[in-house]
């Protein structure tokens, strides 16, 4: 099971926004050519069963994690979500240890954490100090419509990520 992030995720209700609590690609940019400078720390089939996520952290986010902290201000995590190749019956093909083979990149989406956030950035479209949105591949905004707050912020005991984990196992490798 050491590629499937099956975790926390079966237990999310919900309930009809209240606030928007969506990504704000106005105050979360996209960080441009983060493939050269962010560190790829997983690949995984996503709770979904139907994509495939690849997790980058920028360099404050692994230097945090390396000193055993959590992520400081100024920490990006990436997370690029891949359609799959299916099956005659639609069902996503199996690859090399179980992840999923990949189709093409569906999207990027982005978490920033900032102690000071403009006072502009809404409270309740974060969770902690961290920030959200969603990008096309090229950059483009895509739809911020989904509550990523609800579900990022019962994660509070490991950062708010759920590959908290799976990031600190990977700094601790030699
Ligand atoms: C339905 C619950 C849900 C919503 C809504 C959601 N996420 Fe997540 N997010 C997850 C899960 C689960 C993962 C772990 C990877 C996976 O299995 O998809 C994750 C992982 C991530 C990661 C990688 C870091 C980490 O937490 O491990 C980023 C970045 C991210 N989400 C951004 C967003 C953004 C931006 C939005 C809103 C546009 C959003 N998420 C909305 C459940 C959610």
């Amino acid at each position: 099971m050491k590629y499937a992030l099956t975790a926390v995720v079966v237990a999310f209700t919900f309930t009809p926004l209240v606030a928007f609590s969506g990504g704000d690609p106005e105050h979360v940019k996209f960080p441009q050519g983060y493939e050269k400078t962010f560190t790829k720390y997983l690949t995984a089939n996503r709770a979904n069963q139907k994509q495939v996520a690849k997790l980058y952290a920028n360099k404050t986010a692994i230097s945090s994690y390396t000193q055993g902290k959590e992520g400081a201000s100024g920490s990006v995590i990436i997370m690029e979500i891949y359609s799959t190749k299916t099956d005659t019956d639609g069902k996503p093909v199996p690859g090399d240890h179980g992840v999923f083979e990949i189709d093409s990149l569906a999207a990027v989406a982005v978490m920033e954490k900032q102690d000071k956030w403009d006072a502009s950035f809404p409270a309740e479209n974060r969770t902690g100090d961290w920030g959200f949105a969603v990008y096309n591949p090229d950059g483009t905004e895509k739809s911020n419509d989904l509550n990523c707050v609800q579900c990022h912020t019962p994660l509070q005991g490991q950062d708010y990520l759920f590959t908290y984990q799976k990031l600190v196992d990977f700094v601790k490798k030699p």
